[in-house]
């Protein structure tokens, strides 16, 4: 059976990569929460080649940091399907290739969503790199390029299924939309419906009611979910909850304390007290509704002492 339907019978939700953020200290929180399916953030080909320090920190899994896969991106066919075998020395559950990425600078010069305005070379590169490694291989993409008004992404999903990928990840906007505008599961739906390998559907999933009702709408085998999960860990477990029928308690304020810690602690200790401080900001909406008395000073906060003082005078 493959491998990645399995994964996603026991636990259909899945955390997105995101850059800077489904770091491993992430990843672990999200998978105590319930997100049984974890990808790195996505590490250039020609990082893992010439095996940088950037390369190897995402690249790095621990024993306990599984299932987890490594998402490579690149535009040289050449190039990922070197960095894919590199990749597979460091056993990931399997390899995804970025072909969603819609950031000017990447997709531009052809990688990310970029593979988009050449679907058969696309398929062509996932067809190499599947039969070349030894490990299942996914794609991660968005519904199309931009102005079309039929997407490709029904074709693109049966031809990607030829090639011999093992499951698809929908973002369920063209690479013209990055982050603006509504995503439209019915192309998530669409695809599902053509192909026999698991789909992923992402895209403005940001509550546990969403991720049932995408699961409904949509027939997709897993849903996935990206910047919600920053300010809101508990979404995997309140989704699995949803899920299985069961209520589930909201965070408390002891564990909401707790997590911002623990966040802005692994922060610090990734990039340095200065820039991990800073960093950490971006999930103080984990504080929940202890955020408006915490705020001003964990603004404020320069280092870590201080950051910790004020949680600690709650
Ligand atoms: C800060 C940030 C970084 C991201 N980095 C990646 C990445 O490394 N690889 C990738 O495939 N997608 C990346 N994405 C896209 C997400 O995985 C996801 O497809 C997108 O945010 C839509 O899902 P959402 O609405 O649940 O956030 C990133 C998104 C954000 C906001």
């Amino acid at each position: 059976m493959n491998l990645v339907r399995q994964l996603l019978a026991t636990s259909p939700v899945v955390l997105a990569p995101m850059e800077d953020i489904t770091d491993a200290a992430f990843r672990r929180i999200c998978r105590g929460l319930g997100a049984s399916l974890c990808m790195t953030e996505f590490v250039g080909a020609e990082q893992i080649i010439a095996d940088s320090e950037l390369a190897r920190r995402r690249a790095y899994l621990s024993p306990e940091d599984r299932p987890t896969a490594i998402q490579i991106y690149g535009a040289d066919a050449e190039l990922l399907l070197a960095a894919a075998r590199i990749a597979e020395a460091a056993q990931p559950t399997f390899i995804d290739i970025n072909c969603g990425c819609w950031v000017p600078a990447i997709a531009r010069r052809g990688a990310g969503a970029g593979w988009l305005r050449d679907p058969n070379a696309m398929v062509e590169m996932a067809r190499r790199i599947v039969e070349a490694n030894a490990l299942p291989v996914t794609v991660k993409t968005r519904i199309g390029w931009g102005p079309e008004s039929e997407m490709p992404i029904t074709d693109l999903a049966c031809r990607l299924e030829d090639a011999g990928i093992a499951a698809l990840t929908i973002h369920c906007r063209t690479a013209e939309m990055g982050h603006r505008g509504a995503a439209d599961w019915s192309w998530a739906r669409k695809a599902q419906e053509r192909v026999a390998i698991p789909v992923i559907v992402n895209g403005d999933v940001v509550t546990a009611d969403d991720v049932v009702r995408a699961l409904d709408e949509t027939g997709c085998a897993g849903v996935m979910i990206g910047r919600a999960a920053i300010a809101n860990p508990w979404i995997f477990r309140e989704a699995q909850a949803r899920l299985a029928r069961r209520e589930v308690a909201p965070p408390t304020d002891a564990e909401r304390l707790t997590m911002f810690r623990l966040l802005t602690e692994a922060s610090v200790a990734k990039r340095g007290e200065r820039h991990g401080v800073a960093a950490a900001k971006r999930h103080i909406a984990v504080l929940g509704p202890l955020l408006a008395d915490l705020k001003p000073r964990l603004l404020r906060a320069r280092a870590l002492a201080e950051s910790l003082d004020a949680l600690s005078a709650v």
